[in-house]
């Protein structure tokens, strides 16, 4: 695991823009994972600006999704399918047909094992993460196996609570969603944690101590040949 220590917030999104840029000048067809949430916001804001100087292009790009909130329609301004088209999508030249995200507005269950079987049929170059308070990916919550492969999941109270602060009230906060499993991150052949803000502070520090266990989802992580971690010194406070 390589950790990265940047001084603030700003860096951190050049800097996760950055290697995904020189990842798409590598390999102009790539095949990235991506993620949502508060964290990412600064890194898409990077990504749409090198778009906008024909830095880079998505033309041959897919894209993979960690995860959806069940029962909340894509034109939902908290669903994460309207937060990539906001943040990203509509903003460069992918085509429309490379975007992928679990689709939760049907079946879970069948919506589920179908995007696990489309996962199953790529190899995701460079995924992007999140990190949750309680060391969830994607919306893995503590306890779940590492060979757990695309699924709904009933979000933890610590999560909901968590992201209650994009929705009017707890009670509009979404109870399950679908999300990759560990298994399916695992298989990304490189990945690139980021994590910011004092709040995060001690879910940090316990990812750095390197104990891996199920009760903390992301230190499944230490277990990966190709992990970049990149902390913000709020973040990666409590290590000084
Ligand atoms: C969310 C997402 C994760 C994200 C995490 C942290 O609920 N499902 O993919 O990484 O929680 O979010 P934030 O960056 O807003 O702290």
């Amino acid at each position: 695991m390589k950790i990265v220590v940047v001084e603030n917030y700003e860096k951190l999104s050049s800097e996760a823009a950055r290697i995904i840029i020189n990842q798409l000048k590598k390999k102009p067809d790539s095949v990235l994972g991506l993620a949502t949430g508060g964290t990412p916001v600064g890194m898409y804001e990077n990504l749409r600006k090198a778009y906008a100087e024909g830095e880079v292009s998505f033309k041959d790009v897919k894209t993979y999704n960690l995860d959806e909130y069940c029962g909340i329609d894509p034109k939902h301004p908290q669903s994460y399918h309207y937060y990539m088209h906001q943040n990203l999508f509509d903003y460069i030249d992918i085509k429309p047909e490379n975007v992928h995200l679990p689709s939760a507005s049907e079946n879970w269950e069948n919506a589920a094992k179908a995007y696990n079987d489309l996962l199953n049929q790529t190899e995701i170059d460079l995924q992007v993460l999140g990190i949750g308070s309680n060391g969830h990916i994607g919306f893995n919550e503590p306890g779940t196996s590492f060979e757990q492969e695309t699924f709904v999941v009933e979000l933890a109270e610590k999560t909901r609570l968590d992201n209650q602060r994009f929705f009017n009230s707890l009670d509009e906060v979404p109870r399950y969603a679908i999300t990759m499993g560990i298994k399916n991150i695992m298989q990304a052949k490189q990945i690139l944690l980021l994590i910011s803000g004092k709040n995060k502070a001690e879910t940090a520090k316990r990812l750095l101590e390197g104990k891996v266990s199920n009760d903390f989802p992301a230190s499944v992580l230490h277990l990966h040949p190709n992990v970049t971690v990149i902390l913000d010194e709020d973040a990666y406070g409590l290590q000084k």
